[in-house]
């Protein structure tokens, strides 16, 4: 049997195991019960619960409006869905900046409220203290470096980072860091596919890479980009596994007809 079908249930040491052993770990965002059931069922081995929720939930231009009650009340729709997945939840901005106790209550809450096995945060050496606590005491903590969307305002926009010489030393810098602060992984997000590479080999965390090209140990994509619902974004990292906007839109054009033109619901749809 293959090594991610003897996995009953995905751990932050199965997930090691798939990187010791060179098989690719997937991951994807859920922020619902059915959608998570579906890609649970289709033996997706991470959810993350993204505060990206913010933006593909809620409507929101950024991530940051999104709050702690939010991620809790989403987590716990996704968890009911989940069997064998590992769930991590991001924890939203200023959940954890303020300081280190207050990131720590509320990682607390996160995994007292709901069943997720990790957080995740933002952040490099400037959060090194953060995931030594929260791991200290038993949380597992994913990193999350390159580009990191919380701080949008500061970037002045969503372009990849790591490009300069001075910024790929950075991150590069930053995940070791990350590694040795004790998070189980790391995201790294829109850095240079060398980059990811090199990141990659230098650490012994898994690292699952958003437009971070095909070296690192897995991949994430946010689910309504990748099924084709969001397609007022489309990044080139972003490839369409199905066009699910025109499934829609075209499934409720046919219902609208039916109705105005009383051929639904018929006979055998009625009692
Ligand atoms: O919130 C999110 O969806 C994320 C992914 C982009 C990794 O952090």
């Amino acid at each position: 049997m293959s090594i991610e079908k003897e996995i009953k249930r995905v751990t932050t040491k199965a997930l090691y195991k798939l990187k010791q052993k060179g098989v690719k770990i997937t991951a994807l965002t859920a922020y619902d019960f059915i959608t998570a059931k579906l890609l649970d069922a289709a033996g997706i081995d991470l959810l993350l619960v993204g505060d990206s929720l913010s933006n593909v939930f809620q409507g929101n231009e950024t991530t940051l409006p999104v709050t702690m009650d939010e991620m809790i009340y989403h987590t716990k729709a996704v968890a009911k869905g989940v069997r064998r997945a590992m769930i991590v939840v991001d924890m939203p901005f200023m959940s954890y900046q303020l300081n280190v106790d207050e990131a720590f209550r509320n990682a607390g809450r996160i995994m007292k409220e709901t069943p997720a096995g990790a957080v995740k945060l933002e952040g490099g050496k400037r959060v090194a203290e953060t995931i030594r606590k929260i791991t200290e005491y038993g949380i597992p903590v994913m990193g999350h470096i390159g580009l990191m969307p919380q701080s949008i305002h500061q970037y002045g926009g969503y372009r990849e980072r790591g490009r300069t010489d001075e910024e790929a030393e950075e991150i590069l810098n930053d995940a070791k860091v990350v590694e040795e602060a004790g998070a189980f992984a790391l995201v790294l997000e829109k850095i240079p596919a060398e980059l990811a590479k090199k990141v990659t080999e230098s650490v012994k965390i898994p690292t699952i890479g958003i437009g971070a090209g095909v070296h690192c140990d897995g991949q994430i994509l946010v689910t309504p980009d990748m099924l084709g619902l969001n397609t007022d974004f489309h990044p080139r990292f972003v490839r369409y596994y199905a066009t699910l906007a025109e499934e829609i839109s075209k499934a409720v054009k046919s219902y609208i007809d039916d109705v105005r033109k009383s051929e639904f619901p018929s006979e055998k749809e009625s009692y």
